[in-house]
């Protein structure tokens, strides 16, 4: 650290999260303040670890993605951010960042919570900023919605809130509470058609979010009651009912967003038929065509066999609940 500045360099890892109720629209895109509450579990296993360095002697920010330099695009949302980090701590210093991913790009797993989670703390630290786990989770809010909830860890609420101060992700249970297991099924690890900020974007051109949207408190106390007692099957139902919502509204906004392929469908049937033979097992589907399978880890190594030889499945990553964005010392 440069002890006339301040500012100096910091590493910190964080992981990915799946959504069980989901955040779709938002009331405030520029500060990413979501239309609905959202609830999440961190996925255990799967990270993202950024460095971030900030020099007098840099005349612009730059970004490395696993060792490639980044996009223009992605520079531009990165460098965005950390002008709200610069105006936090009252400096103009560039920084140098550099992030690397343990999962395949483009593996239907969204990076940018993960990345922006990391990217908060590191950041913030490497600024000389300490802040606090609400402070830090609303910095990471502004960089991606979901990466707020990937600031907490095990199991995690993001209130909708009313405005910056209020908006931001706590932890409803430690990752240790509950051993739930997602087993991503990848139906395709193509680049998607349309992202997540510009699909929250067309949420309200659905008929169907008003609805979506007005329902929302009682999912989120259903999950939200489901996790605190561990009730698998209350569990699945709401969660299957919130994804169906979220993606009704896609498919009926102008233009449709139509997420699916074929074997997406297929998981989503095979699901259904291996939960009524008595699995502990639902289904939840983010902004792409792979299917989160949750189930309990008694039963994780027959739901991820099953998945493996169900047509169009190229590969299965199974996670356990994750625990908060850390620093990542010496
Ligand atoms: C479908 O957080 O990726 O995964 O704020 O624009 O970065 P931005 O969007 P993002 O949206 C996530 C959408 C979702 C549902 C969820 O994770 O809650």
């Amino acid at each position: 650290m440069n002890s006339r500045t301040g500012f100096g360099e910091a590493s910190a890892y964080a992981h990915p999260n799946i959504a069980l109720i989901k955040y779709w629209g938002n009331r405030d895109a520029g500060l990413r303040l979501p239309v609905n509450g959202s609830i999440s579990m961190n996925l255990d296993g799967l990270e993202t670890r950024t460095h971030v360095r900030f020099s007098a002697e840099l005349s612009a920010d730059t970004l490395f993605v696993n060792g490639a330099p980044a996009g223009a695009s992605d520079l531009a949302r990165v460098a965005e951010f950390l002008n709200r980090v610069r105006r936090l701590a009252g400096s103009d210093l560039r920084a140098e960042v550099q992030s690397e991913n343990n999962f395949p790009a483009g593996a239907g797993i969204a990076s940018s919570a993960s990345a922006f989670a990391a990217l908060a703390l590191a950041a913030s630290a490497a600024a000389g900023l300490h802040l606090d786990r609400p402070a830090l989770s609303r910095l990471a809010r502004t960089g991606s919605g979901s990466a707020c909830r990937s600031v907490p860890g095990g199991f995690v609420e993001w209130r909708s809130g009313a405005r910056d101060e209020d908006s931001f992700a706590f932890s409803i249970a430690p990752p240790d509470h509950w051993d739930l297991v997602d087993c991503v099924a990848l139906v395709s690890t193509g680049q998607k058609e349309t992202g997540s900020t510009e699909g929250h974007a067309l949420a309200d051109t659905s008929p169907l979010q008003n609805a979506r949207v007005a329902d929302a408190p009682r999912r989120l106390d259903r999950c939200r009651e489901a996790i605190l007692k561990k009730d698998f099957f209350a569990l699945a139902e709401v969660v299957e009912q919130d994804s169906h919502m979220m993606h009704a509204v896609m498919m009926t906004s102008r233009p449709p967003l139509v997420y699916w392929l074929p074997a997406t469908l297929s998981i989503l049937h095979a699901v259904r038929k291996w939960r009524s033979d008595g699995l502990s097992v639902c289904a939840t589907i983010d902004a792409g065509p792979n299917v989160h399978v949750l189930t309990l880890r008694d039963s994780a190594g027959e739901v991820a066999d099953l998945l493996k030889a169900t047509a169009g499945i190229q590969d299965v990553l199974v996670a356990e609940p994750g625990g908060p964005a850390s620093l990542i010392r010496g």
